[in-house]
């Protein structure tokens, strides 16, 4: 692992990673165990994944925990998930504190049960002034439900005239999503060996470097992350301009 860290250019690290951490199910069938086991031992791969990112200096970790479309899983695996979020958030708080970890949530939370609420707010707050990095857990989130109410919110200004239709940009768009606050995505990971999006940060992802790795998010560790950044740091990201134009940039 150390000889991976070394491997990173230190000076050209993703500032905001977001991670599709898929695969507990798979996990733990292939253990002959119950779907929930594989969700119940994913919080190491959490650990290891802020802990990785926060060593190379990136500012933002935007992990995807449950989607719009997870409320159709059988009800007893979404109250296994739910409960779970709640005992892990609460397990996680002095972890957070010592490490300077600033918790935030994106996602239409108000769906989520009163509970993990509750908690939610709670840890959001009390890791409100931690600087080291920002991770933010997408929970009961649908990027196209995000923009949705983007519109519907940026729409109820232009009927109050609080909003000329000209004056709508991407930075106003920006302002109305979850991610208000956050920079975009510079590079995604999915775990799990499936190669889509699954209705996570569409807008926030128009220009990220896309990593899909075989690795089941239960066993995921920071040299996996490590390795992700290494793939990273070889590509050139070139936002539409030539080699050429990028090079001679830098
Ligand atoms: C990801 O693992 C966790 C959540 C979506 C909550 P899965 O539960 O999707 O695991 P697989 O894809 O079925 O293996
Ligand atoms: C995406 O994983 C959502 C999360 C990781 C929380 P899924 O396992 O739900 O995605 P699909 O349905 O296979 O695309
Ligand atoms: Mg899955």
């Amino acid at each position: 692992m150390g000889e991976l860290l070394q491997g990173i250019n230190l000076q050209n690290v993703p500032n905001h990673i977001a991670i599709i951490m898929d695969g507990n199910g798979r996990w733990a069938k292939g253990k002959g165990m119950q779907r929930v086991f594989g969700h119940k031992n994913a919080l190491t791969a959490v650990r290891e994944a802020v802990a990785g990112a926060s060593d190379i200096g990136a500012k933002f970790i935007t992990l995807y925990a449950f989607s719009t479309e997870n409320w159709n899983r059988p009800k007893l695996e979404v109250d296994a998930l739910m409960s779970l979020l709640v005992s892990s958030l609460k397990k996680e708080l002095p972890g957070f504190q010592e490490n300077g970890i600033k918790i935030n949530s994106i996602g239409n939370t108000e769906q989520l049960p009163k509970k993990a609420q509750k908690v939610l707010a709670e840890v959001i707050d009390a890791t409100k002034d931690n600087t080291t990095i920002t991770l933010t857990f997408a929970l009961s989130y649908g990027a196209r439900e995000e923009i949705v109410n983007a519109i519907k919110n940026i729409s109820k200004k232009v009927v109050n005239n609080e909003l000329d239709i000209e004056k709508i940009n991407e930075k106003i768009i920006n302002n109305h999503l979850y991610t208000f606050n956050l920079p975009d995505v510079d590079l995604m990971i999915r775990t799990s060996g499936e190669q889509r999006i699954s209705n996570f940060l569409l807008w926030q992802m128009a220009y990220a470097e896309l990593y899909f790795t075989e690795v089941l998010w239960p066993d995921f560790r920071r040299e996996h992350l490590f390795e992700a950044i290494i793939n990273y740091q070889n590509r050139e990201r070139r936002f539409g301009k030539t080699s050429e134009q990028v090079t001679e940039n830098e």
